[in-house]
């Protein structure tokens, strides 16, 4: 089949692109607004798009609710600064509460009952119970317009400045052990994978 997305003439029951570029890493973003309210939601647009500086991105949809910007890419907008925590198999109940659409004021990251602990060189938090996090610096947004007026996406970069890794999953050898992390990516419709020992192999680059 061939189709055209800006005529939305698939002619399947659901749009297939989120299906197409996956599976997706899913950055649980945690934030805090200019009163000190944290805030934590899992974006899966999202992705590690340099090493020096490292760097990530997201992207923050117009909220369908009353069409504003997500708290997360206002809070990160605002005060410059967000957390970039590890979703993994273990932590999947607690990635979904916190993409609930709620009110600004509201702290995802106790509603969803995990423990907010300071980060080194920013103000947002970090989840305790992620082995990873990676704190970052607000670097620019990307506007993407949408096809109808309030329909856009706010891509935000930001420069990873501070790692931190939870010592249980590196190995003797000092690698980073993925299958004992389990990480989780995102494939479309409310499709998960997880990466484990059973799904994961190793092959070298041709000289
Ligand atoms: C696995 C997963 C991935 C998501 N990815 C995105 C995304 O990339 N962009 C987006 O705008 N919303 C995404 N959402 C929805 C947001 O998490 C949700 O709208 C959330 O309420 C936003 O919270 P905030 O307003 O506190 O930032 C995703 C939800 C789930 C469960």
């Amino acid at each position: 089949m061939f189709y055209e997305p800006r005529n939305q003439d698939h002619g399947l029951p659901k749009n297939p692109f989120n299906s197409l570029v996956i599976p997706r890493p899913v950055g649980w973003i945690s934030s805090v607004d200019r009163d000190g309210v944290f805030n934590l939601a899992p974006y899966s647009f999202f992705n590690a798009v340099c090493y020096r500086p490292p760097t990530v991105m997201f992207s923050a949809g117009a909220s369908s609710a009353d069409d504003r910007f997500k708290d997360t890419s206002r809070n990160v907008e605002t005060t410059g600064e967000f957390v970039c925590n590890l979703a993994t198999w273990e932590l999947k109940e607690q990635m979904n509460l916190s993409s609930a659409t709620l009110p600004p004021k509201t702290d995802e990251i106790a509603l969803a009952g995990l423990t907010p602990i300071g980060a080194t060189l920013v103000k947002a938090p970090r989840i305790a119970e992620a082995p990873v996090q990676l704190e970052c610096k607000y670097l620019k947004t990307v506007l993407i317009p949408g096809w109808d007026n309030g329909d856009e996406y706010k891509v935000i970069f930001g420069e990873v400045i501070g790692i931190h890794i939870d010592d249980a999953i590196i190995t003797e050898t000092g690698l980073i052990d993925v299958a004992k992390m389990m990480p989780i990516g995102r494939l479309g419709y409310n499709d998960y994978a997880r990466v484990d020992a059973s799904s994961t192999f190793t092959m070298e680059r041709p000289k």
